[in-house]
């Protein structure tokens, strides 16, 4: 095994992260998970944590955590890509959100890094509904959120790992920018009418203002910057301006994206969302 072919995954325990990690070991190829836990641990709060993570890496798919819009992301992430191409980093591929300025500008620094790149810019993921912070209200039968009839092409991790595996390791990618989403757009009062439906659970969605969720938020003992986070992603990203399907799964993939109604089943069949009698 070449010692300087080494796979960087940062956010390697996480929601895409975890996936891209599973499929580089059914692949067989080396792999070194970046998170605070992992070791070395990798940390986007601690610079000293950078370089020791990076020692033998070849590529990196790079997740930032929380968010590419939160005050400060866009200057540590460029400075992250500039210690990666020091490092003898030659391909990177950034996980984007979709619709946020911010975001475009970090993906701006990726591409002037001079390192290969492609980016995934993503829509939401249909599994916010199953392992974030859509899940334990969805258990409690009652989702309200500061959203009304505005239609999301909620994207399934699971393609994002294998567009960005392919990425990795396959050609043909190098300086794509895909934008990635489900095959149709479904409002959140959709989402979670299927998801009651497949439970056979009864989960109301109601449609409240962002002053009510803050309160909730902020009666739930959610931190500060996390309630302004969640806001300024509800109030920006999901006004419409995201509704448009694409069809960048099909070109990167070859293949269709999967639609949420697949993820459903799936889900419910694992019983993260109850089963209907508690
Ligand atoms: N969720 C969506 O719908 C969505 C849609 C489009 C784009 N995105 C983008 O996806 C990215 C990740 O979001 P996500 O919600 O899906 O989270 P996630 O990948 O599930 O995030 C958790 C991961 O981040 C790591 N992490 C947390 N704090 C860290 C830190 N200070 N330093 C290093 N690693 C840290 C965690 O590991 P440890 O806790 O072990 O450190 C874990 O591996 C964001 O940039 C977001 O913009 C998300």
């Amino acid at each position: 095994m070449n010692q300087n072919d080494m796979t960087l995954v940062v956010g390697g325990t996480g929601k895409t992260g975890r996936r891209v990690v599973e499929r580089l070991q059914h692949l067989g190829l080396p792999f070194r998970i970046g998170s605070r836990a992992a070791r070395p641990a990798f940390d986007w709060e601690d610079r000293t944590t950078w370089l020791p993570s990076l020692d033998g890496v070849a590529k990196a798919y790079v997740t930032y955590y929380p968010d590419l819009a939160v005050p400060g992301a866009l200057e540590t992430v460029q400075s992250f890509f500039g210690h990666t191409v020091d490092a003898g980093v030659r391909k990177l591929v950034l996980l984007s959100g979709r619709g946020e300025v911010e975001a475009e500008q970090a993906e701006q620094a990726l591409k002037a890094c001079g390192a290969d790149w492609t980016i995934l810019r993503c829509s939401f993921f249909n599994q916010n509904f199953s392992e974030n912070f859509f899940l334990d209200p969805i258990v409690a039968g009652e989702v309200a959120l500061p959203v009304g009839p505005v239609a999301e092409p909620f994207v399934d991790v699971e393609d994002v790992a294998d567009v960005a595996v392919a990425a990795l390791t396959q050609p043909g990618h190098s300086g794509k920018l895909y934008e990635l989403t489900g095959p149709r757009a479904l409002t959140f009062a959709d989402a979670i009418g299927e998801i009651a439906r497949v439970t056979g659970r009864d989960i109301r969605y109601l449609s409240i203002t962002p002053e009510d969720y803050r309160a909730a938020l902020l009666q739930a003992q959610v931190p500060g910057n996390v309630i302004e986070l969640v806001l300024y992603l509800f109030g920006t990203v999901l006004d419409g301006r995201n509704t448009p399907v694409t069809d960048d799964v099909r070109r990167a993939l070859g293949r269709t994206s999967r639609d949420f109604t697949e993820y459903v089943q799936r889900t419910a069949a694992s019983g993260v969302w109850g089963d209907g009698r508690g």
